[in-house]
C-alpha cells in the first residue's frame, strides 16, 4: 500500500482536505495510508523547543537538527524518498508525481519558521521539493499538495482512467477547454464541433486548443513540447 508519512509541528491539520473526495475515499478504502508524526514529541527540554535562533544572527528561528533528526530516525525507517518541502527545492511536476506514485510512498518533512538546520538536510539525505516559486508559512499545505497529486494517480483512485491521459501535462500540453450542458448559457454556446458527433474532428479541435493555450500561457512548456516533437532530449 502506498504510504505517506508526514513530520510536522501541526499534526492536527492532517488529513484536512485529503479526507475529502477521491483521495479521502481511497484513504478510507485502504488504497493508501497516512501517518503523521509530531516533531515536538522528539524535543527533550521542558519547553519542548523545536527551533532556535539562527547561527550568525538574523531574523526568525530555525528548526533544530537534533530534534528533527530524532523525528526522522523514528519515522523514516524504510527506503521511501525523504522529501523536505522547501521553496529552494526543484519544483514538483506531474512527471515527478507519477514517479513518486509508482513507488512505495513518501516521507514528507514540513518546515516552519525560516526553515531547517542545513545539517539535517545532508545528514538525513533529504531532497528538497518546492510546490512553486512563492513562500508559504509552512510545509503542511505543500505536503498536502504533493500527497494529493500522487494519490489521485494510484491504481483505481481516479474515476475515469481515460481522463488522466487527457489532463494538463499528460502530453506536455495544458488541457483543452471543457463544456457541459446547457448548450446555451448567457448567449454563449458550446463550440459547434463538440456537438457534431464527429470524433475525429473533436479530437483535432481539442488538440489544437491544447496547443494554443500552451503556446499562449506557458512558453516554457510549449518550447519543451516542440523540442520533444522534434525528437530532442526530454527534461526531467
Ligand atoms: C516561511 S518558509 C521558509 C522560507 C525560507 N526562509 C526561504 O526563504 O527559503 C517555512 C517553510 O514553509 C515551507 N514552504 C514555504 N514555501 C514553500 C514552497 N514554495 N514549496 C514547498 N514548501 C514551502 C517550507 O517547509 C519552509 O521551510
Amino acid at each position: 500500500m502506498w504510504r505517506a508519512s508526514v513530520l510536522t509541528i501541526f499534526p492536527d491539520v492532517f488529513p484536512g482536505p485529503l479526507a475529502a473526495s477521491l483521495a479521502g475515499k481511497a484513504l478510507a478504502a485502504g488504497a493508501w495510508s497516512l501517518d503523521v508524526a509530531d516533531i515536538r514529541a522528539f524535543a527533550t527540554d521542558k519547553h519542548r523547543s523545536v527551533d532556535d535562533t539562527p547561527a550568525g544572527g538574523g531574523p526568525g528561528m530555525v528548526m533544530k537538527a537534533d530534534v528533527l533528526g530524532r523525528a526522522i530516525n523514528a519515522t523514516a525507517t524504510d527506503q521511501r524518498p525523504r522529501l523536505l518541502l522547501s521553496p529552494r527545492g526543484l519544483p514538483l511536476t506531474q512527471m515527478r508525481a507519477e514517479a513518486l506514485a509508482g513507488g512505495a510512498g513518501v516521507v514528507l518533512i514540513c518546515g516552519r519558521f525560516e526553515g531547517v538546520d542545513e545539517r539535517v538536510i545532508a545528514g538525513r539525505s533529504l531532497e528538497e521539493v518546492s510546490i512553486g516559486d512563492y513562500v508559504l508559512s509552512g510545509g503542511e499545505i505543500a505536503a498536502m499538495v504533493l500527497i494529493d497529486a500522487c494519490v489521485r494517480l494510484l491504481p483505481g483512485v481516479m474515476g475515469a482512467p481515460a481522463s488522466r491521459a487527457e489532463e494538463s501535462f499528460a502530453e506536455g500540453l495544458l488541457e483543452y477547454p471543457q463544456y457541459t450542458r446547457p448548450q446555451l448559457w448567457e448567449a454563449l454556446s458550446i463550440p459547434a464541433v463538440l456537438l457534431s458527433g464527429d470524433h475525429g474532428k473533436i479530437a483535432a479541435w481539442r488538440h489544437s486548443e491544447a496547443e494554443r493555450l500552451t503556446r499562449e500561457r506557458r512558453p516554457d512548456l510549449w518550447a519543451a513540447f516542440l523540442n520533444r516533437s522534434r525528437g530532442g532530449p526530454q527534461a526531467g
